[in-house]
Formats: C-alpha cells, structure tokens, sequence
C-alpha cells in the first residue's frame, strides 16, 4: 500500500511570526495523525522557523524550489546543501508558477530534481496542462512529456524519492477543482508512463498527488481514487484549521 501524503505549498505567503502561530494552531490537532505523511513547504526565510517548530513532530519540512548547481554565481538561489541543512526533506520542483513565470522547462525540472534527489532531498515534482491544452483534447500528451523529460532518466534508487504532483493549471486558485474522474484519469495516466519507461512495480509504488483548489470539502471524494495517494494544498494550507480538515480527510 502507498502511504498518503497530504502537502500544504504555502507560496508567497507567511512571515516568520506568521510561521510560528500556524504551527502553534496546527501542531496540538495532529498529535494522533497516523494515517498520512504531512509536508508543509514554506517561503525560503520561514524554512528554519518551520524546522524548530516542527522538531519531534510528524510534519516534514519541504522547499518550494530549488537551484540544480552545487554552489556558484546564481544571484537569488539555493542550493540542495543550503536546504538539507536547515532541516529540508523534501523540495517542490516544476510548479505551474514556476513553469508560467519563472521560465522553468522540462529540461529544467529534470536537472534539479537529479540534483534534489542526489542531495538527498525527496522531490515533488509538478505537472500539469493549461486550459487551452485541455480544451484541446492534448492534456495526457502534454503530461506524458513533462513526465518523459523531467522525469525520465532516473535511477532505480532515486525513483523512491520522488513524489509527482498532479495540478491541471487550469484547477490552481480558481476555485474550479478537477472532478475526482478527470484526477484519477490522469493519475492512472501517470502511473502507465513511469510502468513504460521504468517498470510495473516501480510504478505502483510512485506516490501520486492531486493539486488544484484541493478544500475540506473536496478532499475526501478525491482520496477515495486508488490512484490519488495524496494532495498538494495551496490556499486551503494557510490557514490551520482547514489544513488540519484536509488532513484529517475521511
Ligand atoms: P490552490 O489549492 O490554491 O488551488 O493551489 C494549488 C497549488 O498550486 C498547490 O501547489
């Protein structure tokens, strides 16, 4: 059985002030948690307050990107070592956002998620089609070559440390969430692709999350896909008592 992850990606949002009063509210409610991994990735200056607050407990402490070099002349980047040092597990790489503003590529995503993965650092990896591409009809084709190019030439060992993400652009912030048929579709998807370029047992075991207006009042029709292991959470994630609704999803 894959073990569920529920994410929370926090963006461009919370101090380090605010930090510590989320995890203040959110830590006493998931004490018993067992049935789920918890991630919550903050903005770069909140990482460290992230890790203090979370010592001991049972949440995991995930970058929102990540630079592929070692070190160097890279103005405004970080490295994996500067990640794992404060405590990272886990690192955020190719979202929507970064792809759309940032001009990250498939090419992009694959050099850092070797480098991620080689630094010891569990990568969740984002992929996902735009509403033109869905509307369309070249939803899974586009997919299929985010995941061939970016995910396609690692090793056996690296494979069980990455996470893909699953989040239809179209479904980010919009309030529109892919119905759990169209997540699961793309899931199954996903899991066929790493089966072709890797193998059957690899691909079951690769961990599988849904992201794109993911609420309390979504999650739970959502998890009930076989093929959905988790969610990677945006906006719901900022505020503590509705993360800790997501994560305690029935
Ligand atoms: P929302 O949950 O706000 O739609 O964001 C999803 C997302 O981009 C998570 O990475």
């Amino acid at each position: 059985m894959r073990r569920s992850i529920i994410a929370g990606n926090w963006k461009m949002f919370k101090t380090c002030a605010e930090t510590r009063a989320f995890f203040d509210a959110l830590i006493p409610e998931i004490q018993n948690v067992e049935h789920c991994d918890i991630v919550v990735a903050p903005p770069f200056t909140a990482l460290s307050t992230a890790v203090d607050e979370t010592e001991g407990t049972r949440v995991a402490v995930s970058a929102q990107n990540v630079h592929s070099e070692k070190e160097g002349a890279f103005t405004g980047e970080v490295s994996v070592r500067m990640l794992t040092e404060v405590g990272c597990t886990y690192t955020i790489i190719g979202h929507s956002e970064r792809r759309q503003y940032f001009g990250e590529t498939d090419e992009s995503v694959e050099k850092k998620t070797l480098a991620s993965v080689g630094g010891g650092l569990n990568a969740i990896v984002c992929v996902g089609e735009i509403l033109s591409e869905r509307d369309s009809g070249q939803a899974i084709e586009v997919v299929r070559r985010q995941v061939r190019i970016g995910l396609g030439r690692l090793t056996e060992s690296a494979l069980s440390h990455i996470i893909v993400a699953y989040e239809p652009v179209w479904a980010i912030g919009t309030g529109r969430t892919a119905t759990p048929e169209i997540a699961a579709e793309m899931h199954a998807e996903i899991r066929k692709i790493f089966a072709e370029i890797y193998n059957p047992a690899a691909a079951y075991a690769l961990r599988i999350l849904y992201g794109g207006s993911v609420k309390p009042d979504n999650i739970s029709a959502l998890m009930k896909k076989e093929d959905i292991d988790g969610a990677l959470v945006g906006g719901a994630s900022l505020d503590p008592a509705s993360f800790v609704r997501i994560i305690k999803y029935s």
